[in-house]
């Protein structure tokens, strides 16, 4: 169990004199701590809350808005243990409970119940952070039904055992909708979530597109080498991008918006592709719907006072003979 308590005014820069429950020693599943990443004040709370009294937390927000990271740099902080199973795609129920499995002993093949990652999370002081929850497939729910109903226990039905939890585990669940669907068109794939379900989390918190004034001490954070006068400009008219294409998702004249993910990759291209423009054309703009390309080149024209260049389509370079043409003369 944990064995110290830190000052979250230490560990965090939280503006309190609240201390939490921490691990001194970290052992190989604790996450390793980025010092660039920024917390949220009320998210961190939240996060604090869950780990150190026992609740059961879901994080919701749009996508690429530091959910999954953000637990995790708690975790790593906290020196506890941190464990992320993502339930988008083909995780199946019994990856999660375990299966039995053909494996060879003493030359002999022999089945063997192989554990999943619920059960061996669950007897560990291990924070277990389901991504993607509100893509999990209906198998996957039930399982995850019968971990949010346990009080302290866990009921392998297809093992007739019983698996006590250990007081240390933790439950975390990220989602980009909050179970009712994909009603923005924006998420595909995810699941209608089951009311009872979403019930028995203790802790529901929201992490969205920052302020203008956060997301680009975030980006700055990312991508340090723009932290001078003028890479802090640039950075502040890439947020105002990033803004008008939110805006026009919202009103409806886009179908794809900025996530500020987004605009950390587009600061990353542009040491990359050394100019602003070409970068956003390779980081978002080739993401979008060819009709609503023109509004976006408007958006980067208002935001930097140019025009944003449209990809050269000629430009091919002379072939070079193939270097097996010239093996074939040196060796004739
Ligand atoms: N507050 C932040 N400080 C530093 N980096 C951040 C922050 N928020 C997001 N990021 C970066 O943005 C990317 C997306 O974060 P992620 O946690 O995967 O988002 P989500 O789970 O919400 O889709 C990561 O590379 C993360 O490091
Ligand atoms: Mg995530």
């Amino acid at each position: 169990m944990p064995d110290e308590m830190v000052s979250v005014r230490e560990v965090f820069n939280l503006d309190s004199d609240l201390k939490v429950a921490a691990f001194r020693e970290a052992d190989e599943h604790v996450p390793e701590v980025d010092p660039a990443y920024r917390f949220n004040h009320d998210v961190t709370l939240a996060i604090l809350a869950a780990f150190t009294r026992n609740r059961r937390m879901l994080l919701q927000g749009l996508h690429g808005t530091g959910k999954s990271t953000h637990i995790e740099q708690v975790a790593a902080r906290l020196n506890w243990p941190c464990v992320r199973v993502n339930l988008d795609g083909h995780i199946s129920r019994l990856d999660l409970v375990g299966r039995d499995t053909v494996v060879l002993k003493d030359g002999k093949q022999i089945t063997e119940f192989q554990e999943g990652i619920v059960p061996w999370a669950i007897q560990r002081p291990v924070a277990l952070i389901l991504d993607e929850y509100d893509a999990g497939r209906p198998d996957v729910m039930f399982v995850i039904q019968r971990l949010l109903e346990r009080d302290g226990k866990l009921t392998l039905l297809d093992q007739n055992r019983v698996l006590d939890v250990h007081p240390g585990f933790r439950l975390f669940a990220t989602a980009n909708t909050v179970g009712l669907g994909n009603l923005n068109g924006m998420y595909h794939g995810v699941q209608r979530l089951n009311h009872a379900q979403i019930d028995r989390w203790n802790i529901v918190a929201a992490l969205n597109h920052p302020p203008a004034e956060d997301e680009i001490g975030i980006v700055l954070a990312r991508v340090p080498e723009l932290d001078d006068a003028a890479g802090r400009k640039l950075v502040a008219s890439m947020v105002s991008v990033a803004k008008l294409t939110r805006d026009g998702f919202r009103v409806g004249d886009l179908s794809t918006l900025m996530s500020p993910r987004t605009v950390i990759t587009w600061a990353e291209n542009i040491g990359i592709f050394g100019d602003a423009g070409k970068a956003f054309q390779l980081s978002f703009v080739n993401k979008c719907d060819e009709a609503e390309q023109p509004l976006i080149a408007e958006y980067f024209q208002r935001c930097f006072d140019r025009e944003l260049e449209a990809p050269r389509t000629s430009g091919y370079l002379p072939a070079e003979p193939h270097p097996a043409a010239a093996f074939a003369v040196a060796a004739g």
